[in-house]
């Protein structure tokens, strides 16, 4: 079975990240980026390997010496993309396209296809990049989209990116979603994906330093385009834990829910998880998202599968989740 996931770190303040050891280098030829503009950057600097083809114990790694990420937070945030777009029985996964280079595919349905795979963990109505439904370009920056981030910095948040400011931006990109995209999906796993990365740039990309709360957009834009930390970028002050993504819903509480019949016609969902509901969003990934994927999983690829899934539980134990075995123990 696959290694266990990391633990928290030995020291956990703030330090310099953007090192000499971990230079900031240009993705080659071959190199894969993808959705996620602070693994890009872990990548551009080496924090997990520079080919973009990761597992999700170098990431967890990864994000808390590179950022802080607190423990739990990244291993909940790391084993549920990994569950649904990684190679359970090669370990290793691809954060953007499916490559040949995560190894032999399990049979059908499971899609092994990377980050970039829409519905399962990546999103509608993201901050910087399209909705698949426009050209099928999910996880490419897109600069009209961030110019919607800094002009609402601006109206909100006096030119940074700040608590108030993601309340109102996560909001009206919900709004522009369900007004365009006639396939609009806002139901768990997305529900928590979409306001964790909220929070994420407020958390992770504000200087330890600094540690206000405050994202200057010229550093947002370093991280969300350049994927390159900025020079003298010192991580996070402690482990961040994201729980202030519940700020950002309740500045406009919205259900979970899809456009069931073209634009604008967003039903609420009530089988979906709730964002407050950690348990509920651990059962319907295990329960529904992986087992429709995986319905009759056999040798190493359910012995991986077990593990993995358990893996996934230990983020959610303390908060006094049920493990539950969709394959038995
Ligand atoms: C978006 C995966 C950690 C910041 C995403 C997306 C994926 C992803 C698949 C695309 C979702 C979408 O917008 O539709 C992961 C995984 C992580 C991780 C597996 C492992 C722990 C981080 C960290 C940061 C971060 C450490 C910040 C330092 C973001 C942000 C977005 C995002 C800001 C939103 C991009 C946008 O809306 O334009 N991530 N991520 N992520 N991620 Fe990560
Ligand atoms: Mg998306």
């Amino acid at each position: 079975p696959p290694p266990p996931p990391p633990g928290p770190l030995d020291f956990s303040g703030t330090k310099l990240v953007n090192d000499a050891e971990h230079p900031f280098m240009d993705a080659r030829p071959g190199d894969i980026r993808g959705p996620c503009p602070g693994l890009n950057t872990l990548a551009s600097h080496g924090y997990i390997s520079r080919s973009g083809i990761t597992s999700c114990s170098e990431i967890i790694t990864a994000v808390m010496e590179g950022f802080n990420m607190e423990n739990n937070l990244a291993i909940f945030t790391c084993y549920s993309a990994f569950l649904v777009n990684g190679n359970l029985v090669t370990d290793k996964l691809s954060i953007g396209q499916k490559t040949a280079k995560t190894g032999p595919d399990p049979p059908k349905p499971a899609t092994v296809a990377g980050l970039n795979t829409h519905n399962v963990f990546e999103g509608d109505t993201s901050m910087t990049r399209a909705d698949a439904y426009f050209g099928g370009d999910n996880h490419s920056f897109n600069e009209t989209l961030f110019q919607g981030f800094v002009d609402f910095s601006k109206r909100y948040g006096g030119g940074k990116y700040n608590l108030t400011v993601a309340g109102e931006y996560r909001y009206k990109r919900i709004q522009d979603s369900i007004a365009t995209n006639p396939t609009f999906n806002f139901i768990a796993p997305r529900i928590f994906s979409a306001y964790s990365e909220s929070v994420n740039p407020i958390n992770l990309w504000v200087d330890g330093r600094q540690d206000d709360g405050q994202l200057d957009t010229e550093v947002a834009r370093s991280f969300f385009q350049k994927m390159r930390f900025p020079d003298d970028f010192h991580r996070a002050a402690r482990p961040m834990n994201g729980e202030n993504e519940l700020d950002v819903l309740a500045a406009h509480p919205i259900e979970p829910g899809t456009n069931v019949n073209g634009v604008n016609t967003y039903t609420p969902d009530p089988t979906s998880g709730t964002l407050p509901d950690k348990c509920t969003l651990y059962e319907n990934h295990v329960n529904r998202t992986v087992r429709s994927l995986y319905p009759n999983p056999t040798g190493n690829l359910l012995v991986a599968l077990k593990a993995n899934m358990h893996y996934f539980y230990t983020s959610v134990q303390p908060k006094g989740c049920k493990e539950i075995f969709p394959y038995g123990r």
